[in-house]
């Protein structure tokens, strides 16, 4: 039995990636494609979250949440460019560590995928909720979940059911669509940097940190302090598996692939920096504390109606890509561990337009129904638990490569191994202590049910390598 649990996957080259993939994409494209799955919710809307928790001290917040993640995207572009085949944290771990610690990242990663796209959708309902209650006259009891003292929030159900559709006619990103969609996203943001930091006053700042730095029980139930709203803000960050998968389409890896991770990163970073200074610059934090679209209702308190209905408008446009990339992503992940034997095959069969379409419909039924009643930090906070189990897996199979095979040829070396290795590591580890008790345990039961799954079922059908 302990032999099957350690079996190790041996198949690295993946048949529909691994074939002739035309070398197309410099830099720029990758730096693009990362900045375009990466810029959404966390960023548009969970800044509101993170406010309520750490203060105005949001904004280091972001800057260790987005340290950790870097350093897990370099174990990741390096773990991409030795094995390029589908499957990325589920695959790599299968590879270098076993069976049982590989199927529970493919569960984890089911569970981050599945619920980005629940948490994405309702943060697009967010700012769609005001457009469609001005425009359409559409009861706000109809768009906001029962947490907000609504009914279901209908919009985010919708704009999975369109993305869904989208899937499963045959829709995939596309380059142009993109790299527009990225365009409309930064300028919204430019904008919002733009308005709101005229009107910075440092008095707003004061006091910079009134949680804390740890986690700790705030006196109403609410955890709080620098590094709780740091694991919620890391769902801000990740998305960059878009970059690492497309590998095998780059021009020079080596170069790009380091320049389009860390560029993409740094990006980030930095606007994402920029935008937390002017909101919490431009109002008081506890303004815009939990509002469901917070950057827009910043402009309205600036008296900037018309900025803020850009913005919303914009976020309402270029959110439903980082849906897709999600959607798409998950799909895929459920198709290679059928591949292996993990998964029911009949669940993950494609249609003719290349869509696993059962598993495509019965995760937008369940993801629209956690959409449509359960609050954006909640599905955020346990889409980040399952992301950082997964950047663990990924930044510990760097270590044990550099240690069981240092020459085996990689396009891409993450840059002092050993110490963005231990950062990731321990540092995606401190982060899923700070996240909310509940989500650690929602956590834990969904792994308890993953490894029922696997010992009643996957352990058995496992495809020998
Ligand atoms: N990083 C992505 C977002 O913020 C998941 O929406």
């Amino acid at each position: 039995m302990s032999d099957s649990l350690l079996r190790r996957k041996i198949i690295v080259r993946d048949q529909p990636h691994g074939h002739g993939l035309a070398r197309t994409l410099s830099w720029p494209h990758l730096v693009a494609l990362g900045v375009g799955a990466i810029v959404g919710t966390g960023i548009l809307t969970l800044i509101g979250v993170g406010a309520d928790k750490a203060g105005p001290a949001v904004i280091l917040s972001f800057v260790v949440a987005g340290l950790i993640c870097a350093c897990a995207a370099l174990a990741y572009a390096e773990m991409a460019t030795m094995i390029p085949a589908s499957g990325s944290a589920y695959t790599y771990s299968y590879v270098v560590i076993g069976e049982l610690i590989a199927w529970v990242v493919g569960w984890s990663l089911i569970l981050e995928y599945s619920l980005v796209v629940s948490a994405v959708a309702v943060g697009w309902s967010g700012y769609a909720a005001p457009l469609l209650h001005a425009w359409a006259d559409v009861p706000m009891t109809l768009m906001q979940g029962p947490e907000l003292g609504g009914i279901v929030n209908l919009p985010a159900v919708a704009i999975i059911a369109v993305v869904a559709g989208m899937l499963l006619f045959g829709t995939r990103e596309s380059a142009t669509v993109n790299a527009i969609l990225v365009l409309v996203k930064i300028a919204a943001l430019v904008v919002f940097v733009a308005v709101a930091l005229p009107a910075f006053n440092a008095a707003n700042l004061e006091p910079f940190s009134p949680y804390g730095f740890a986690k700790h029980m705030g006196a109403d139930g609410v955890e709080r302090g620098v590094m709780a709203a740091a694991a919620i803000i890391f769902f801000a960050f990740y998305g960059f598996d878009a970059i690492a998968t497309a590998a095998e389409e780059t021009k020079n890896p080596d170069r790009d692939l380091k320049i389009g991770i860390v560029g993409s990163m740094i990006a980030c970073v930095i606007i994402y920096i920029a935008v937390a200074v002017a909101a919490v610059g431009a109002v008081s934090y506890s303004r815009f504390a939990n509002s469901p679209e917070p950057l827009a209702l910043i402009l309205r308190e600036l008296g900037q109606a018309r900025a803020a209905q850009y913005l919303g408008i914009s976020a309402v446009v270029a959110l439903p890509t980082v849906i897709l990339a999600f959607f798409f992503g998950q799909s895929r992940i459920f198709f290679t561990m059928a591949r292996d034997g993990l998964l029911p095959a009949s669940l993950a069969k494609l249609s003719a337009r290349g869509t696993p379409v059962r598993i495509t419909i019965f995760t937008a039924i369940v993801v629209a129904i956690l959409a449509g009643f359960i609050p954006l930090d909640e599905l955020a906070a346990l889409a980040n638990a399952g992301t950082l189990a997964a950047f663990t897996a990924v930044s510990v199979c760097m270590l044990i490569m550099r240690v069981r095979a240092p020459q085996a040829p990689r396009t891409f070396r993450a840059p002092m191994p050993w110490v963005i290795g231990t950062i990731a590591v321990l540092g995606c580890f401190y982060l899923f202590l700070s996240l909310p008790v509940k989500t650690q345990t929602w956590f834990g039961i969904w792994n308890v049910a993953g490894l029922a799954v696997y010992f009643l079922y996957a352990r058995r059908n496992a495809v020998a390598t």
